[in-house]
């Protein structure tokens, strides 16, 4: 890993897709489990190599159709849906459509929230506006009024939290009153620890997902975005016809043997997962830290006081990365990650506490 260690300097960039044997991560959100098959075996007879279509390949679209009308309920046809480089380019198509279609040139977001919607929203020339991640309606009215466009995610990165049900509709149709769209971001659908995870649906709501997180395929950038408006669909793909363009498709064929494949698979990393959350809760807080129990995804965000400072003392001096809040717009908080095995979790919350006992 190459470090700017004079200026003690850290980013995101700095530590997505690096690994070192001697480095604790609670920083990037990757899980470290295996895709649910043997991925190789694809390799094997894989001879696709020219373009292929905009928007994905017709099999897998076809797969995804019954895939979210069976898990969350949607009826969207394959023309509604398009295969995207992972979720990130999805939101990204998403927004630029959205700025361009509309002219209040404004996004509301929760605070805090996952660190790329603003970066997303003032590339795509839009200016981001904030209600509290512990959602208030009342607020989302006022505020949604004035805005194109509403993203939540649920569950959250970086809180854990998973927003209820009733709240998510509230949003919905408030959202839909002041004709603002609402992106709901699920690529953690899969990681609730507590109920059954609901996906929003209305005319105005469009929805993304991923199969980074759910299968394991973060490197594959693989995801999906689908809507009732088979024109903003369409359009999308326009745009991407001239900027990415089709999908890799080993990464599509990859993708369609994991929704093929044992649903045991994912209740399984879910089990896993909540295991590592039962655990890092309880480690956090016999620390002293004042912290949530995240009830989705696999991030936990105590409050520690000055979060860049003990983020750069952390990665500099005890080689342990975590993430600061200030990233996610939580000063004085810091992000843990917790998609890494039981006794490196253990390791790296012996050393959080001996530079705590130092302080
Ligand atoms: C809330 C959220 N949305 C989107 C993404 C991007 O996912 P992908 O790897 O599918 O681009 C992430 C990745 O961490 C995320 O946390």
């Amino acid at each position: 890993m190459v470090v700017n260690v004079t200026h003690r300097v850290i980013s995101p960039g700095m530590f997505i897709g690096t690994e070192d044997a001697d480095v604790i991560s609670f920083g990037s959100g990757q899980p470290d489990l295996a895709p649910p098959f043997d991925v190789s075996k694809v390799f094997l007879n894989f001879s696709k190599f020219k373009y292929g279509k905009i928007c994905g390949e017709d099999e897998l679209k076809n797969k995804l159709r019954g895939y979210v009308k069976r898990e969350f309920g949607h009826d969207v046809s394959e023309e509604c849906i398009a295969v995207t480089n992972g979720a990130s380019e999805a939101l990204d198509l998403a927004l630029r459509m959205v700025s361009l279609r509309h002219d209040r040139k404004r996004v509301l977001l929760t605070k805090p929230c996952y660190y790329s919607y603003p970066h997303l929203a003032r590339i795509n020339h839009m200016m981001p506006v904030y209600t509290d991640a512990k959602i208030n309606l009342e607020d989302v009215k006022e505020k949604s009024r004035n805005c194109d466009v509403m993203i939540v995610n649920s569950p959250a990165n970086p809180t854990g939290d998973v927003i209820e049900k009733s709240v998510l509709r509230g949003i919905q149709e408030i959202t839909e009153d002041n004709g603002c769209l609402l992106i709901s971001d699920e690529v953690y659908h899969s990681l609730t620890y507590r109920g059954k995870h609901y996906s929003p649906k209305g005319d105005n709501v469009i929805t993304i997902n991923s199969f980074s997180k759910t299968y394991s395929l973060c490197g594959y950038r693989i995801g999906y975005v689908f809507c009732q408006d088979m024109e903003f669909i369409r359009d999308i793909c326009d745009i991407k016809a001239h900027t990415s363009m089709n999908t890799n498709l080993l990464s599509q064929r990859v993708a369609m043997e994991c929704l093929c494949a044992p649903k045991k698979h994912v209740v399984r990393n879910r089990e896993i997962f909540q295991r590592r959350r039962d655990y890092i809760y309880r480690r956090v807080k016999e620390s002293g830290f004042e912290v949530e129990k995240p009830e989705g995804a696999f991030y936990i965000l105590p409050k520690t006081g000055d979060s860049m400072r003990m983020a750069r003392d952390l990665f500099f001096d005890h080689k342990v990365i975590v993430y600061p809040g200030e990233w996610f717009g939580c000063p004085g908080h810091v992000r843990l990650s917790f998609a890494l095995p039981i006794d490196k979790i253990g390791e790296g919350m012996e050393r959080i506490c001996e530079y705590v006992a130092k302080l």
